[in-house]
């Protein structure tokens, strides 16, 4: 592929950057340092950029145009939404050379329809604002991630973002009815039908969900909306092991049936992490491991359903303490617990991140094989797991001091991740951080297949260049 962007001086033409105004407005167009340093560093602070500017559109004519005059120069667009993917795809390299193009201006909802179960929302529309107005007309909006509150409907469609509800809801591929799409040479692309049936030929919106912006600007998305249950229970329970945890997904399964919305798992390790950085504690004896439990349903009895299944985890002795949520506030204090881990986590220093996937019902002998294999290979590393059990995907986090060396951590982990046939991305993506283990996980037959997309749609390499695949 050819690396477009490369050679460029390092300080910003003066024609592209009045042409870009020119477009956009002086207000649409950052350039000022201190202004520039948030859109320069991703969440962890892994991948320090150095833009030439950023431009902030407030139209998809405009992002078509910044597009058109990019390419015309020869100039890479780094496509951002809220800035909080934990791979590093969002910010540009340190050349000094690429344009940030944030899609924050464009945060609109279009219209939510409580009959036909849609909401349009523009790409910069942060997530939360989403659900509220879904919630607003007693509609669900599924995806729910601890960083929904920054996070933009365009980040979460590019990343194809996971959460805490894709074990009922599936991941936001599955909520993605339409989408708008500002293609590599600048062409609009509009796909924003509200149509739950579409067979009129190639289904070209997916190749943009998990795109990563190296494929195609997202402007505005048409998702699927769910009728909000009437009732939640959250339970957190905790058991001794991961093959405990498992038998406790079965019998939640028995007991609550399809209600189940999420089956999060979270080591001592990690309530430890937030009691000291968050100052929250779990409400139920010390243990070490908990599941935290959400069903919800609009029928009655749920309630019921769950006391019979923390009834019956006790008798079986599965779970060792537990407790229900008694109202929507505790709930709200027990999903804080686990929303807290990330940030917990990168306040207590270095860690070398794992968001692996493997077959469900082999999580306890991959904990257990990592862990092994991490005690031989790389003495003194702490072991933060905690996830998404339900969906046989794990954070597989390790806490590392200033001599380890995070490739050789990451080789220890993905290699056994390799032996039980999962993925060493479920759900953050490739970004820059994982560019060089997908590519030497991933069969070069299914490498070759997705750059040849990438060149079809973007042959000079300059939309996001150096994510996904290295440049
Ligand atoms: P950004 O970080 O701005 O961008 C992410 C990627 O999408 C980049 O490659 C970027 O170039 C591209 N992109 C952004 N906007 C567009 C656009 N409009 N068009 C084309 N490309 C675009 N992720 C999960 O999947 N599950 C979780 O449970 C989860 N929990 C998190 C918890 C915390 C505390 C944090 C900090 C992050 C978490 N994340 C999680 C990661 C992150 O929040 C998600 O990936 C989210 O979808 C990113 O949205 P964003 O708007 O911040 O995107
Ligand atoms: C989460 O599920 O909280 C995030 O995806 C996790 C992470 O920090 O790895
Ligand atoms: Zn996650």
């Amino acid at each position: 592929m050819n690396g477009g962007h490369e050679g460029f001086a390092m300080t910003m033409p003066t024609d592209l950057l009045q042409r870009l105004t020119g477009l956009v407005g002086p207000t649409g167009v950052v350039t000022d340092s201190s202004d520039l340093e948030p859109y320069a560093v991703d969440w962890r602070k892994l991948f320090p950029g150095r833009p030439a500017c950023v431009v902030r559109p407030s139209s998809t004519e405009q992002v078509a145009g910044i597009v058109q005059i990019c390419r015309d120069a020869g100039v890479a667009v780094v496509p951002q939404g809220g800035n909080t993917g934990l791979a590093g795809g969002a910010v540009p390299d340190p050349s000094g050379t690429q344009v940030v193009l944030s899609l924050n201006r464009m945060a609109a909802i279009r219209h939510v329809d409580p009959v036909g179960l849609t909401i349009e929302a523009e790409a910069g529309c942060i997530l939360k604002v989403a659900q509220d107005a879904a919630a607003a007309v007693s509609r669900l909006l599924p995806i729910s991630l601890a960083a929904e509150g920054s996070a933009t409907i365009g980040g979460v469609v590019a990343a194809n973002a996971g959460g805490v509800n894709v074990l009922r809801y599936g991941m936001t591929r599955s909520l993605v009815l339409g989408l708008e799409v500002v293609l590599p040479d600048g062409t609009i692309a509009n796909g924003l039908r509200r149509l739950r049936k579409d067979n009129a030929g190639y289904d070209w919106k997916q190749l943009f969900i998990g795109s990563e912006g190296t494929l195609g600007i997202v402007t505005a998305a048409v998702l699927r909306l769910l009728p909000r249950p009437k009732h939640a229970v959250t339970a957190l329970l905790s058991v001794a092991d991961p093959a405990a945890a498992l038998r406790l997904l079965a019998l939640a399964q028995d007991e609550l049936g399809d209600q189940i919305s999420a089956f999060e798992l979270i080591s001592a390790t990690s309530m430890q992490l937030v009691a000291k950085h968050a100052g929250l504690k779990a409400p139920i004896a010390e243990g070490d491991w908990f599941v935290l439990i959400e069903a919800a349903s609009s029928l009655a009895g749920l309630r019921e359903a769950a006391e019979t299944m923390l009834g019956a985890a006790f008798e079986q002795e599965i779970a060792r303490d537990g407790v229900i949520a008694e109202s929507g506030a505790q709930a709200a204090q027990l999903w804080a617990l686990r929303e807290h881990v990330t940030e917990s986590e990168a306040r207590e220093g270095k860690s070398v991140k794992h968001d692996v996937s493997v077959p469900l019902t082999e999580v306890p002998r991959f904990l257990s094989e990592a862990g092994d294999a991490l005690a031989a290979g790389a003495p003194g590393t702490r072991v933060n797991a905690f996830g998404h059990l339900g969906d046989g995907n794990i954070h597989y986090n390790i806490l590392v001091g200033p001599d380890h060396d995070a490739a050789v951590v990451n080789r220890i982990v993905h290699d056994v991740v390799a032996a039980f046939g999962g993925s060493i991305s479920a759900e953050h993506g490739i970004g820059q951080y994982r560019v060089g283990e997908l590519a030497r996980y991933r069969a070069s037959t299914e490498m070759e297949l997705a750059r040849t997309i990438k060149r079809a749609l973007d042959p000079d390499n300059l939309l996001n260049p150096g994510k996904v695949f290295s440049s």
